[in-house]
């Protein structure tokens, strides 16, 4: 095997590991995935400020996001299904992050339940809640989350309804697979992750069966996935979450300076300036082209997090710089998990740190808390 140096190494393993159905599930956008493709182009586009001649020894990457420290400004956004992406996916995820040093995102669709991801982490970790038509259910989350000691509640804003993707739909996206013979022709090719998978018995939504009334098995669950998540869901909505939960709170989906206004008022610890990697609204703006507007809108009110297109240590330091506290990384760590499992977890991070590391140095700058739009060419 070739050396393994970025990510884009990282996702052709993926591509050959994962089976096709899930692999397909991460690398894919709504519709025509104009947006999911805009968002790694924008990032791209952005041309940074070399210089030279300063003394660049005694690097640091360290800061805090909401008020954690953190060995990088980084942390680990939340993904439906990662447990389908490499077997216990959300707790090898999990435990790779906590080694590292940077917050990790459980999704409300995750495999491994909350309760299991805290059974085998040490420390605090961030739960993303969808809100659900259930609005007990929701609050039952939110409880679950506070008994496992979840430091933040990342509170997703942008799926109410579900942006299709064409992929999905064709390949017949359902966890855990069903055995038609199109799927086991490409089981027969990815040996690796049928093996882990046959050890674990993590394989269904591990937040939702068994905690809901009527849902006991797959095709009921599907049903009520789709018929739960709440249209009605809008600003008094997060008061009733903040009603629920005393901890962090993270707002994320904003993509518009408006809105952001409107969460920064509503007193929530952080955004996320996001567009859900291009998988909600095809035709959005990149998300890297709308940060800088928010940050000049409510940079000074709220701490601003960015995700959406970040493949690189070099795309890490052109969001900081253009005034985000800190990001998530979403396909880049899911493709490290589908190749690797954890070690491809921490093989993800270990490049964006080296990368955004050596960026940050070429650019004259020893500590990224001072890295600004200086460092860019604007
Ligand atoms: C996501 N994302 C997401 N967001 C969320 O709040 N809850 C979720 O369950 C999911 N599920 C999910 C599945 C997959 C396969 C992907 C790729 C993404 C969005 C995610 O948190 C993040 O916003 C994007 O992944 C960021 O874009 P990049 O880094 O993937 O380009």
């Amino acid at each position: 095997m070739t050396a393994v140096t970025c990510i884009a190494d990282l996702q052709a393993l993926a591509r050959r590991r994962v089976p096709k159905m899930f692999y397909e599930y991460a690398d894919t956008g709504s519709w025509t995935e104009s947006t999911y493709h805009d968002n790694e182009a924008a990032l791209q586009r952005q041309r940074l400020r070399q210089r030279v001649a300063r003394n660049i020894d005694n690097r640091s990457l360290k800061t805090q996001l909401v008020g954690q420290d953190v060995t990088m400004p980084v942390a680990l956004a939340p993904v439906g299904m990662t447990g389908m992406m490499h077997a216990d996916g959300e707790i090898l995820a999990a435990q790779a992050a906590e080694d590292f040093g940077v917050p990790y995102t459980l999704t409300t669709m995750s495999v491994c339940s909350i309760e299991d991801v805290a059974a085998h982490t040490t420390k605090p970790f961030w739960f993303q809640l969808y809100v659900m038509r259930d609005r007990g259910f929701s609050e039952s989350l939110m409880k679950r989350a506070l008994d496992a000691n979840c430091s933040a509640l990342v509170l997703t804003l942008d799926l109410q309804v579900l942006g299709q993707r064409h992929r999905d739909i064709k390949n017949g996206l359902s966890t855990p697979p069903k055995p038609t013979a199109r799927v086991l022709a490409d089981l027969l090719f990815k040996p690796r992750w049928c093996w882990h998978m046959l050890q674990t018995k993590r394989r269904d939504f591990g937040n939702i069966v068994g905690h809901v009334q009527g849902v006991a098995d797959m095709t009921s669950l599907s049903e009520w996935t789709v018929s739960q998540f709440d249209p009605t869901l809008d600003w008094s909505s997060v008061e009733w979450v903040k009603k629920h939960w005393n901890r962090k709170l993270i707002l994320k989906g904003i993509n518009d300076v408006e809105d952001s206004k409107i969460a920064a008022d509503l007193g929530a610890d952080a955004i996320v300036v996001s567009n859900h990697g291009g998988r909600q609204l095809d035709g959005a703006r990149a998300s890297y082209e709308v940060l800088g507007g928010i940050v000049d809108a409510v940079g000074d009110k709220v701490e601003i997090h960015f995700d959406s297109g970040i493949r690189s240590g070099q795309d890490i330091l052109k969001a900081i710089a253009m005034g985000a506290k800190g990001t998530f990384i979403g396909r880049s760590y899911i493709y490290g998990l589908g190749a690797m499992g954890k070690a491809g977890v921490t093989k993800t991070l270990e490049i964006m740190q080296k990368e955004l590391d050596i960026t940050m140095a070429l650019c004259g700058e020893t500590d990224i808390r001072e890295a600004g739009r200086h460092n860019l060419v604007l």
